[in-house]
This record gives C-alpha cells, sequence and structure tokens, in this order.
C-alpha cells in the first residue's frame, strides 16, 4: 500500500499531533510504501514569519526523526522542494466546486479565526492537500479526526477528475486512530488540542517536565472524583484517560480499575510521571540532532529526490490526459 501524510511545519509539536498522526504511522513504515510530507505550503495560508518557517522545516524534521521515521525505510521531504504539487493544484482548481471549499469546517474556523487575512490559499488548503495525496497515487491517508473532511475532498476531486478525463488517480481512504483521533484541550476538553488556540492546553512533545506538571495539575476535570471514561458527563477525565491509555498501552477499562476509589489527584500525579518518562527519550534524541542539520538536511533533499520521480510520472499523465501539451 501506498501512504501519504503530512503535517504543518507551524511551531512546536503537541501530543494531538503525535498521538492523533506521526505515532500511527511508525508501524505503517514496515509493510508499506510510506510518503511522509513537511507542509510548508500549507503553512503559510496564516500569519506567519518566513525566519521562522524556515527554523520550524527544520524543527519537524527533527520531530519526524526522533518520533522514530525511518529515512531508510520512508520517504520525507518538504513540500515546496516538489514543484508538481503547485501545478497539480492549479488544475484540481478548474475541477474544483467553490461551494465545497467555502463549507469546509477548517476553512470556517480559520477565516473567523483571521479575519484580518482571509486569503484565497486560506480557501484553497483543501485542494493543495488533495494533490500532494493524488499525485503519489495513494492508497492510505493516516491523519487526526480534523483531517477527515479534506480527504474525502480529495476523493471527490478525484472521483470527478476520473470521470471527466478518464481513469487518473487513485481513491485515498483515510486512515483515523482507533483512539487519539481527537486528543482535547486540557483547558476546554470540548475543544481540541491546538497549539495556536489555546498553548495553556496543549503540552508539546518536548515540553520539559516543569511544564507537564504544571498543565496537568491545572487541566480542567468534572464533577465527581471517579476516573471513569465517560465522554458526555466526564470529557476532561475522558481526555486524560484516553492520554493515559496511549502512552502506557493499558486499556482504558484496565486504568480505570486502577484508578478506582483513588480519586483525580492520585491519578493526575501518575500521569504526569507517565508523561515525564514517556516524552524524555524525545527531548534526548532530540539534543543529538540539533547539531546535525547537514545530515537532516541531506535526508529531506534525498527524500525530494524519490518523491519527485512519482510526482513527475502522475503529472505526465494528468497532462496528457487534460490536452495540455
Ligand atoms: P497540523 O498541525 O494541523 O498540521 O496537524 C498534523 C496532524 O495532527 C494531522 O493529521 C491532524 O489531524 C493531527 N492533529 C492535530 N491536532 C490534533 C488533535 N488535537 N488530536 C489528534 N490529532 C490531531
Ligand atoms: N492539512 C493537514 C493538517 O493540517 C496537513 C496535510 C497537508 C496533509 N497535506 C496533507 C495531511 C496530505 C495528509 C495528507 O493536518
Amino acid at each position: 500500500m501506498r501512504i501519504f501524510s503530512g503535517i504543518r511545519p507551524t511551531g512546536e509539536i503537541h501530543i494531538g499531533n503525535y498521538l492523533g498522526a506521526i505515532k500511527n504511522w511508525i508501524p505503517l513504515q514496515e509493510n508499506n510504501e510510506c510518503i511522509f510530507c513537511i507542509v510548508d505550503l500549507h503553512a503559510i495560508t496564516t500569519p506567519y514569519s518566513p525566519k521562522e518557517l524556515e527554523k520550524n522545516i527544520m524543527k519537524l524534521a527533527i520531530v519526524y526523526l526522533v518520533a522514530g521515521l525511518d529515512p531508510e525505510k520512508c520517504i520525507f521531504f518538504v513540500q515546496s522542494q516538489i514543484k508538481e504539487h503547485t501545478e497539480l493544484t492549479w488544475l484540481l482548481n478548474t475541477i474544483a466546486p467553490v461551494g465545497e471549499l467555502t463549507r469546509m469546517t477548517q476553512y470556517k474556523e480559520k477565516s473567523k479565526q483571521f479575519k484580518k487575512n482571509i486569503n484565497a490559499g486560506l480557501l484553497d488548503y483543501p485542494v493543495l492537500m488533495a494533490a500532494d495525496i493524488l499525485i503519489y497515487q495513494t492508497d492510505i491517508v493516516p491523519v487526526g479526526k480534523d483531517q477527515q473532511q479534506h480527504v474525502e475532498l480529495s476523493r471527490t476531486l478525484a472521483r470527478h477528475f476520473n470521470q471527466r478525463f478518464g481513469k487518473t488517480f487513485k481513491m485515498p481512504r483515510v486512515l483515523l486512530p482507533k483512539m487519539g483521533a481527537k486528543i482535547m484541550s486540557l483547558q476546554n476538553p470540548r475543544k481540541k488540542m491546538s497549539k495556536t488556540d489555546d498553548p495553556k492546553g496543549c503540552i508539546e512533545l518536548f515540553a520539559k517536565p516543569t511544564e507537564i506538571r504544571k498543565k496537568i495539575m491545572a487541566a480542567v476535570t468534572d464533577p465527581g472524583r471517579k476516573i471513569k471514561y465517560n465522554l458526555i458527563k466526564k470529557p476532561g477525565i475522558s481526555n486524560l484517560l484516553t492520554i493515559y491509555s496511549l502512552f502506557s498501552e493499558k486499556s482504558i477499562k484496565e486504568l480505570e480499575r486502577d484508578f478506582k476509589d483513588q480519586g483525580y489527584e492520585k491519578f493526575k500525579k501518575s500521569l504526569i510521571k507517565l508523561l515525564i518518562n514517556s516524552l524524555e527519550p524525545f527531548r534526548r534524541k532530540r539534543k543529538e540532532l540539533l547539531s546535525r542539520e547537514v545530515y537532516i538536511k541531506e535526508i529531506l533533499h534525498k527524500g525530494a529526490r524519490k518523491a519527485r520521480i512519482i510526482a513527475q510520472s502522475t503529472m505526465q499523465d494528468v497532462r496528457k490526459k487534460m490536452g495540455l501539451i
């Protein structure tokens, strides 16, 4: 199977990105052809600083490596290094219904959040994402729940294109994790964890032990004192249980049993310990990689060279089908 996914280099990666996306990519590398992208062209649709973007691209490459992506087993690269992504975006634009784009949840949210910068790129974001996916003839797209709608749009565009110009693209399917597809904010368990929306409700992958302690102790809980998974009545504790379960690989049932009659404070303290121990290896490996910029750039260039071959081959077919000489 061909797998494709990506993350925007917008700053620190948090445990929502890790549990919802990257962690699930690791095992896929073993038996599939995996392509993972640093999607810098998506990152520039919201306000950003060019200097920071450059740094954030390198930071995200380090995250990919410390989380366990193996450049020998998968391809990873920077989106803007392959011009075919933007070329295919333009071509797909000519079949993308504007009405559907304006109805995308992320577009509606982002245009509310950045009222002064509702640029055309924000609206076109899912078409670029469809180009990313379709250009590699992707079978499976492992992402968090918030991206499901965009993957569905890429299926719609593939279908329209194939109907109009003849079979060209494979139909990609979304792959959501059974648990952790939507990690919630620690401050508001009804909203997804997001660095830009709410830094206090978000634990970064490289968070220091003191930050972890502070944020978990301050995490919103629910009335009562029972450690019980119930999304409606106990969204706060349910979110913490999900995080606990994914890092400890213990089931929610087991955790409910372990923490029966223990109260919130004991549970939180145990979660803090677990998080500090689980995130420590990431921080350690990051330290080793911080001084290896040349090595990391080489991995990205090598990845781009491999990805480009596939992208160019699809584009040749697309151009021919569309009557472009
Ligand atoms: P982004 O940072 O928006 O580029 O997201 C990168 C990946 O992380 C995508 O697959 C998202 O679906 C996933 N993701 C982002 N936030 C969360 C969250 N709070 N819970 C689970 N997955 C998330
Ligand atoms: N839009 C995705 C996000 O915000 C990132 C992304 C861009 C992506 N292109 C992709 C994810 C292609 C999967 C496949 O998370």
